[in-house]
């Protein structure tokens, strides 16, 4: 009977230091969560998935490229980790750019990371926009003006041969790497189209008689300049998680 009575207060005891345990680990786990959020976010990310953080808040390219890179990798946007600043983009080429927004990320979070860079490069006009359309009629990154102008430097020419080039930067293990992908075609008279955004309404890829705004977002994804950029990173990282 005693032995019951000690039996059962020892259980009691444990039962009760076990649920003061509880409370400290769900206390200090709460503690470190508020302090220390991205970091714990970012820990317990790793654990799981392969992460990498896409540095765009895009929302158009970011669901393009989590298609892409299907569900070995979860992909991570800096919103997520309160990044809300816009990255400047001050080089003079693609690849210049991409790899400036993939370090801003990669110096602030310390993991593999990824940016992307386009532009529409038309042959008659010496490959402009190039690595300024976004801002080609103006800083105020107007894709309308932007195309009103280029319909306009192109009103008498016949050659309008262009191409959009993408350059993706990956930074992995601190080293970075780069991938291109391109969409050849040529500039239309007159936009067409309502799906899309930037220059698609006045863009038509070779082997269609459609711009690339009257296409739907899975035909689009399946030839666009972005796509292939995102399907050779998507190759890349699947050999390099081996
Ligand atoms: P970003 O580097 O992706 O920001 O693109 C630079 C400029 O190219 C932006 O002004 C976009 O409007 C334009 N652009 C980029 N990708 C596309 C596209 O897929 N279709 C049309 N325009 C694009």
């Amino acid at each position: 009977m005693k032995y019951f009575d000690c039996e059962y207060e020892g259980k009691v005891t444990k039962h009760t230091s076990r649920k003061i345990q509880s409370v400290l680990i769900l206390f200090i786990f709460g503690f470190i969560i508020k302090v220390y959020k991205s970091k714990v976010l970012v820990s317990l990310m790793q654990y799981c998935f392969m992460n990498i953080v896409f540095a765009t808040n895009n929302l158009h390219k970011i669901e393009e490229a989590r298609s892409i890179l299907g569900k070995n990798f979860s992909l991570i946007t800096p919103r997520e980790f309160n990044l809300f600043e816009d990255i400047p983009e001050t080089a003079d080429t693609l690849k210049g750019n991409a790899l400036i927004k993939a370090q801003f990320i990669w110096q602030r979070l310390h993991i593999a990371c990824f940016a992307d860079d386009t532009g529409l490069e038309v042959d008659v006009l010496n490959g402009a926009p190039g690595v300024y359309s976004a801002r080609y009629a103006g800083e105020q990154h107007d894709s309308r003006a932007n195309m009103v102008k280029l319909l306009k430097e192109l009103e008498d020419k016949r050659d309008r041969i262009a191409r959009f080039r993408t350059i993706i930067a990956l930074i992995i293990d601190e080293k970075p790497f780069f991938f291109e992908g391109i969409l050849n075609g040529k500039i239309a008279e007159h936009p067409s189209g309502t799906g899309g955004f930037g220059y698609d309404p006045i863009f038509v890829p070779d082997g269609y008689d459609r711009t690339l705004a009257e296409l739907s977002p899975e035909e689009k994804n399946l030839i666009s300049h972005r796509g292939n950029s995102l399907r050779k990173l998507s190759a890349f990282l699947n050999h390099y998680k081996k």
